[in-house]
Formats: structure tokens, sequence, C-alpha cells
């Protein structure tokens, strides 16, 4: 199998000269004001938002990841390294946003990680620059083996980002498809104290659907089985119309398009 190394290599060395630390950026397409990072060489952005603290401490955030449609993939560790990091991979396929968790104990291809709930917010897109996910992620704060900010959610946390420049994934339909190891990577220090919004919930309620990640390493279903009758239209912007394990109504009220949006397994209204 092959081994993912590089990422390991630099951050054993360097986590301690970190360079890089977040700042706070608006986002003009969702108006969300990140804390994050542009990286000027990759032409990476990646952005955190998270709830106001509380008590037990929530388990979400939203994370914007901006990268150049030309890359192959582009991933994103929330805990700094690649090994027991809860881990994001995405990149366009078709025009649409192919973006799932990931997880792996050692430098091997990461699969697949259960749990993780992702909803794209509605100004996710691609176009012919770039690709924007911008997304809530709910019980991604733990994961097996780690957590964000070592559990504080008070404390500085390092966030990594990688890139594969040429390699395209094995098959870039399925969210779960083998990658090449990445060929570049940065990282930057993000003060968690500084990372909660009083907006957050503001920032959220745009996006009503919650669709879940395939939960697991094997083949997604290939067919999203919608049935063909419908019962009623969805009549709202971004209602789900489709996509794996949905069975409402496909059809979208009248001036709207059911629009896959992450496929295989989001499908929503859009006009
Ligand atoms: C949360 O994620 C973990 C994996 O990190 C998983 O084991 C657990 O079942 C998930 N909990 C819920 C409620 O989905
Ligand atoms: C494409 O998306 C990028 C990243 O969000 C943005 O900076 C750029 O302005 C967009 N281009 C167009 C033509 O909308």
């Amino acid at each position: 199998m092959a081994v993912f190394k590089s990422l390991l290599a630099a951050l054993t060395g360097a986590v301690f000269v970190l360079a890089q630390s977040a700042t706070q950026y608006v986002d003009s397409f969702s108006g969300i004001t990140f804390l994050g990072y542009t990286d000027p060489e990759l032409d990476v952005t990646v952005g955190f938002v998270l709830p106001p603290l509380s008590t037990p401490p929530s388990n979400e955030y939203i994370v914007q990841l901006v990268a150049p449609v030309t890359n192959g993939y582009t991933g994103l560790s929330v805990g700094g390294t690649m090994a027991d990091s809860l881990l994001f991979t995405l990149w366009p396929y078709d025009n649409e946003i192919i973006l799932g968790p990931r997880w792996t104990s050692g430098y091997v291809l990461p699969l697949a990680y259960a749990g993780p709930q992702i909803t794209l917010l509605p100004s996710s897109a691609v176009n012919s620059t770039h690709i924007r996910a911008t997304f809530r992620c709910q019980n991604c704060t733990t994961w097996e083996d780690g957590s964000l900010g070592n559990g504080d959610l008070t404390s500085d946390s390092v966030v990594a980002y990688v890139v594969a420049t040429t390699t395209q994934p094995s098959d870039p339909a399925d969210v779960d498809s083998v990658i090449q190891e990445h060929d570049d990577f940065d990282f930057f220090g993000l003060d968690l104290s500084s990372a909660h919004s009083d907006s957050y919930s503001s920032y959220i309620s745009g996006s009503a659907t919650t669709s879940a990640v395939p939960t697991t390493t094997g083949l997604p279903s290939t067919t999203s089985s919608i049935p063909s009758t419908t019962s009623s239209a969805p009549t709202a912007v971004q209602t789900e119309c489709g996509g794996t394990g949905y069975t409402g109504p496909t059809v979208c009220a009248s001036g709207l398009t059911c629009v896959a949006v992450s496929a295989p397994y989001y499908s929503q209204c859009q006009s």
C-alpha cells in the first residue's frame, strides 16, 4: 500500500515553529466571518467558525475549504497530522462537490470514516476556477484517538491541508475513492479561543436539510432508487430532492431544478 509520509515527516520537526496562524476573514459568498488562512502558493483557503462556548461543549463547527479546481483533490486535517485525525477530502466532479470524512491510524490511504454529519451550506459551489465547500460538521469535535484542540475548545490547534496537484482520484464520482499521496501540504495554527461566534446559529439557519455522509468504506450505492412518483413537489429552494437513501419527492416546484449538489448522496432544489 502506498505510504503517505510527507505530512508526518514535516510536521514532526516543524510543528513547534508554526509560522502561519489564522486570522479573521469575511467570506463574501456566505457572509460568514471565519478564522482561517489562505495559502498564497497553494491557493487554498481554510476557515473555521465554532458555536459559542457551552457546557457541555457543542460537537460541531463550520468549515470552509476553497481550492483550485485543477487540484486532483484537496485534503484537510482538523487534527494537524494525518494519522489519528479527522480528515476530509474534496474534489469537483461534473461541477459537483465531492466531500467526505476519512480517517487513518497510520500513514497509509485514509478510508471513509463513519460518524461525522456533513451539511453543505448553500454558498458552496464549483466555478470555472475554484471549488468552494462551506459545510457544517456535526459530531466532529472528537473522533477515534483524537479531538479538536485536544478536547479544549479554547486552546491552540493545528490545522493541516494538503493537495494532490496532478493526480485525480481513481473514481472521482465516488466520495470514498482511492486517492494517491499528496504532492504538497501546509498547515497553520488556529486559536480556538477566538473561533467561536455568537452569529453561529444564523450562519447555519440557511441550511434546512442534513445529508448523512455514506458511512461504509464499501462502494456507495450506484443508484439512489429515487421513487418516480411525486406526492408533493418541494417548493422551497434548498429542499432535498434526491440522493442516497432519500425517498421523498424528486420533482421540484415550477421554476426550480433538482440539482445533485453532492453526488451521489445529496440533491436539492435550486432556482
Ligand atoms: C459520532 O462519531 C463517532 C465516530 O467519531 C461514531 O462512533 C458515533 O456513532 C457518532 N455518533 C452519532 C450520534 O452519530
Ligand atoms: C470562483 O470561486 C472563487 C472561490 O470562491 C472566487 O474567488 C471567484 O471569484 C469565483 N469566480 C467567479 C467567476 O465567480
